[in-house]
């Protein structure tokens, strides 16, 4: 029998590779994505080749633009985030590793597929639900909810003991957990325990601290088509390459911090810091072009929406058919989202400060303050009112205000 492994090329996973075949005298397959997460892979496949994993069984795939463009864009399209703040970085990447990881599976004839997520979060719960949606009977090994290697001193020993080699670094207890990728960059555990004591500054990694970023701002237009971005400054980019421009500007500008403490699928509360220097520009553009090509009705009805399908994105239903239903009319609305926005990015923030389309709705002739010649009737606006006062001057008159 053969499992599919979700690999990094990392301590865990490489401890994880070994005690599925000692465990399990299975055959491991190793499966390490490109989701930009700014590291080199093929030091994931000299060590996978080094503990043994045949050649034709070391997957490594560059996944960074169908990432973008069928799993972050089509959410930034809904606006979503969860609970008011956090743009899902991680939340969105478990469904495309999901998916890969069964393909693969069918590819080389593996009857199981297993991660490096812990018991206790919800990165475990997204990836099984993927693995299970798309392949019904297929058989999951979480070794994080099965073994006794329940401290970093112990896996350090399990490795020790197999040969696994142990970057110095980590030898010491590892400061706290990480998770990157195009889209974002997460920290959670051990100095970010306590909700009270602000995140220290070596937790950041791909954003400048705002108060030393540049005294001069950057102006920067996006083009966006049907909802997605699709140029900067004029100049046509594919997703990925527009989304990793825009993490540049970002990272200079200290833009897309979030220090927050948010609440698990599983149940509990945890205290996490992420940083989303472009998914933060492009969050504020897109919403910026949606102000004058949608609708009120349209544009609101989103907004109830972009909660729900936020909560079914972290909960990990991503291959669900509500989500689907509410990607459907998400993506509908987006027919018109056409034009530019520009942005002044400036220490810590993305401000849109500019937008023009050609399918804008925005009427400066009717909403002006100047003469409108005759573009809208004032008088109109008495019998709107007091249409709408009715029902309150009968509740006032019986209630005796
Ligand atoms: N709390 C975030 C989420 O559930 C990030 C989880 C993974 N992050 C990590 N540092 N291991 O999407
Ligand atoms: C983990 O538990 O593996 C990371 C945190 C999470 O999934 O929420």
């Amino acid at each position: 029998n053969r499992v599919v492994l979700a690999y990094s090329g990392g301590l865990d996973t490489s401890v994880i590779l070994k005690w599925l075949r000692e465990t399990y005298q299975c055959e491991v397959v190793t499966f390490t994505a490109d989701l930009g997460q700014g590291e080199e892979l093929e030091p994931a496949r000299a060590k996978a080749e080094l503990m043994g994993v045949k050649p034709e069984h070391i997957f490594i795939d560059d996944l960074r633009e169908e990432f973008v463009r069928d799993y972050v864009f089509p959410m930034m399209r809904a606006n979503a985030t969860y609970e008011g703040l956090y743009l899902l970085g991680t939340s969105i990447a478990r469904p495309l590793i999901a998916k890969r990881q069964i393909e693969i599976a069918r590819q080389v004839g593996a009857d199981a597929v297993s991660h490096g997520a812990t018991g206790k979060g919800n990165d475990q719960v997204r990836f099984e639900l993927g693995y299970y949606a798309l392949q019904p009977d297929i058989k999951v090994i979480a070794p994080w909810r099965e073994w006794d290697l329940t401290s970093r001193t112990r896996l350090i020993e399990y490795a020790e003991a197999h040969q696994i080699p142990v970057p110095k670094d980590k030898r010491g207890e590892s400061p706290f957990s990480t998770d990157a990728n195009l889209l974002h960059t997460s920290s959670e555990g051990k100095v970010l325990e306590d909700p009270w004591q602000e995140v220290p500054d070596y937790v950041y990694s791909r954003t400048v601290n705002p108060e030393d970023a540049p005294d001069r701002p950057d102006y920067i237009t996006i083009d966006f088509e049907r909802g997605d971005g699709v140029a900067l400054n004029g100049e046509a980019l594919s997703p990925a390459v527009l989304l990793a421009r825009l993490n540049d500007l970002g990272r200079a500008h200290g833009i897309g911090r979030l220090d927050l403490v948010e609440n698990r699928f599983v149940g509990m509360k945890s205290r996490g810091m992420y940083e989303t220097p472009g998914g933060t520009i492009y969050h504020a553009a897109h919403r910026g072009i949606e102000q004058i090509t949608l609708d009120r009705g349209a544009a609101h009805l989103k907004d109830e929406l972009a909660v729900r399908y936020a909560e079914l994105v972290y909960n990990g239903f991503w291959f669900s058919p509500e989500r689907e239903m509410l990607q459907a009319a998400i993506d509908h609305s987006q027919a018109r989202v056409n034009g530019t926005v520009r942005l002044k990015l400036y220490k810590g923030l993305a401000s849109v400060v500019g937008r023009k389309s050609p399918d804008t709705l925005y009427s400066e002739k009717v909403v002006t303050f100047e003469d409108d010649a005759g573009a809208y009737d004032q008088r109109d606006a008495a019998g709107f009112i007091k249409l709408n006062a009715l029902r309150l001057r009968l509740l006032g008159r019986r209630d005796g205000r």
